[in-house]
């Protein structure tokens, strides 16, 4: 197969995350015979450096024409502490989820067995964890109008969201559950949001036709405290993008480190790959970053395109690096130096040589 892959590795550890998801990406090209056409593109923080855009036309021209997207990460510590600042990296992201209308933002949740004692939290709480998160990306209150008084003293931000924006990755948050344990839970706050109540109508009068998927709902204060308190009842969760942002960062604490949660996020026509953590700008160029998100996020555009086996192979890869305890320090690695860029090494040689990957 062939496929152009526009990659955006965008602000701290983004770059040197990404560049082991492309590592691993070619080295499955050449395992299984694809052509896989990397085209890289500036986003956030470093193209504002750059072009003074943080989502500049070439880039988006790039992510428009290409077959997939693979992203890093977004952010700068210097624009977090300035409520001032005018332009901001991560409306380099924004922006382009919402021109390509990445919809929906798919997040996996699974407690690796060799990892339960990394977690913060009992080990026979969070084992065999799975659950998939299905993150509305492109409305809510991210996208709502957003204002701010003459004055300064009142500001606003709007939550808003139209029948069709919820039924079409509601309907996808179906289909999910139906593949998987067949219990989709929608996360909301009905009890206060109108926006909410929207979303439960159009959710309950979607549900007859997913006879064989159990729904249930949960209001996202209480979901907050039963992801941590009993996971495993989850298997589908569907909910809007602030919430969404929130639970899934939340989840990671389950799988022991954030740099472990990949994403797809997809829309009608194009599908962007992105680990769920941000830049960790304080971790840049130390080689402490971990790139399992990003790799993993990598298998998810192989099987978004179909490639399974080629899924497979770098999920084995992953698996084994855990076992093998070849990890960051996020995961208190009992090997001392175990850098970003060696963790994508084995995973490399791992997908070369499946049988006799070891650590060097
Ligand atoms: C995420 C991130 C983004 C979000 C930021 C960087 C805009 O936190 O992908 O979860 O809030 O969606």
């Amino acid at each position: 197969m062939k496929l152009n892959i526009a990659v955006l590795p965008g602000d701290g550890i983004g770059p040197e995350v990404t560049a082991q998801a492309v590592k691993v990406l070619k080295a499955i090209a050449i395992e299984f015979n694809h052509v896989f056409i990397f085209h890289e593109a500036l986003v956030g923080a470093s193209a504002m450096v750059k072009t003074g855009d943080p989502l500049p036309e070439e880039t988006i021209a790039i992510c428009e024409n290409a077959d997939a997207i693979l992203f890093g990460a977004i952010g700068n510590t210097a624009y977090d502490i300035d409520p001032n600042a005018k332009v901001r990296p991560e409306q380099g992201l924004l922006r382009l989820r919402k021109s390509l209308d990445l919809y929906a933002n798919i997040r996996p949740v699974i407690a690796y067995e060799d990892l339960l004692t990394k977690s913060s939290l009992k080990k026979s709480q969070i084992k065999d964890t799975n659950i998939v998160i299905y993150r509305e990306l492109t409305g809510g209150i991210y996208f709502g109008e957003k204002k701010l008084s003459e004055d300064g003293n009142n500001a606003s931000d709007i939550c808003e969201y139209s029948r069709f924006e919820i039924e079409r990755i509601a309907h996808l948050a179906f289909k999910a559950a139906q593949t998987r344990k067949g219990k989709l839970t929608l996360v909301d706050k009905a009890n206060v949001l109108e926006s909410s109540r929207l979303w439960r109508r159009v959710v309950q009068e979607i549900a007859p036709k997913y006879p064989d998927v159990e729904l249930n709902y949960q209001f996202i204060d209480n979901a907050a405290m039963e992801l941590i308190i009993n996971p495993r009842q989850f298997d589908v969760i569907l909910t809007e993008n602030m919430f969404g942002d929130i639970l899934s960062e939340e989840a990671s604490v389950i799988v022991g480190s954030i740099g472990l949660l990949a994403s797809a996020s997809l829309g009608d026509k194009h599908a962007m790959f992105e680990p769920i953590h941000g830049a960790y700008t304080k971790a840049a160029n130390k080689g402490i970053a971990n790139p399992i998100a990003s790799i993993l996020s990598a298998a998810m555009l192989l099987e978004h395109f179909g490639l399974d086996d080629e899924a497979d192979l770098v999920r084995e890869g992953v698996d084994k690096s855990l076992k093998l305890h070849i990890t960051t320090p996020d995961l208190n690695t009992k090997y001392d130096h175990v850098t970003t860029t060696k963790v994508g090494d084995f995973i490399e040689d791992f997908i070369n040589n499946p049988d006799e990957t070891n650590l060097n």
